[in-house]
């Protein structure tokens, strides 16, 4: 998980905030590089297990950074200015969200998959997608930039990500996801057929 040009892109977006939060820091590499770059002035690097946060404070040590064990944002007490939840799943992330008592920050959400389960969740939330990025590091990364405020998604924007589809860089994704569906929409049953479908409408509207 821990890929390079993915975790330089979660750092490039903590520029110019003060304190972020990295729940689920794990290896606390993007904290790493955005003090690195000079980006930001304080961490809060936090895991829900022990053992990932013995391997951020190895790779914090002497940087401007707190170490806290919490479920998502539960012990989280610190003003911040930024939050980067990333490298886990779409439900999860809209778990953690759920129990952020700052309405106000920068969120920085890299969801393993489902991405449109994640942006009908922060619609539905009162969040705004500011911005979509899109990384090829092994694998596809998207990468969603997230404020308080009001969106209004049509499936299609859910699937796709209302900013994402118009950016040039993003083709090569949807081809590689309509190659995929196109693949196996022969070996399954009507009512998934159906779902498939629309899908595939939606990647070829914009390709
Ligand atoms: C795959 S790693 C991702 C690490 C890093 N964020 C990245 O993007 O490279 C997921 C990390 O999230 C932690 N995690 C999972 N659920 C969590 C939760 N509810 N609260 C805090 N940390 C969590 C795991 O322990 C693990 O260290």
């Amino acid at each position: 998980m821990a890929r390079s040009k993915r975790i330089k892109l979660l750092a490039s977006l903590t520029k110019g905030y003060h304190t972020v939060v990295d729940i689920g820091t794990d290896h606390g590499l993007v904290l790493k590089q955005a003090f690195d770059l000079g980006y930001i002035k304080h961490a809060i690097a936090v895991d829900i297990k022990a053992m990932p946060l013995e391997q951020a404070k190895d790779n914090l040590k002497g940087y401007d950074a707190q170490f806290i064990i919490s479920d998502g944002f539960k012990q989280i007490d610190q003003p911040f200015d930024m939050a980067i939840i990333a490298g886990m799943g779409a439900y999860t992330i809209c778990e953690i969200m759920a129990e952020t008592k700052n309405p106000h920050a920068r969120y920085v959400l890299q969801a393993n998959d489902k991405h449109e389960i994640l942006r009908k969740y922060l619609a539905q939330h009162q969040y705004r997608i500011v911005d979509e990025h899109i990384i090829f590091d092994g694998f596809y990364y998207i990468v969603m930039v997230v404020e308080q405020g009001c969106m209004t998604l049509s499936p299609k924007d859910c699937y796709l990500g209302p900013i994402l589809q118009h950016k040039q860089e993003a083709k090569p994704y949807y081809r590689h996801k309509l190659i995929t569906l196109k693949k196996i929409i022969p070996s399954v049953d009507d009512h998934k057929k159906k779902v498939l479908e629309a899908l595939i409408a939606y990647l070829e509207s914009i390709l």
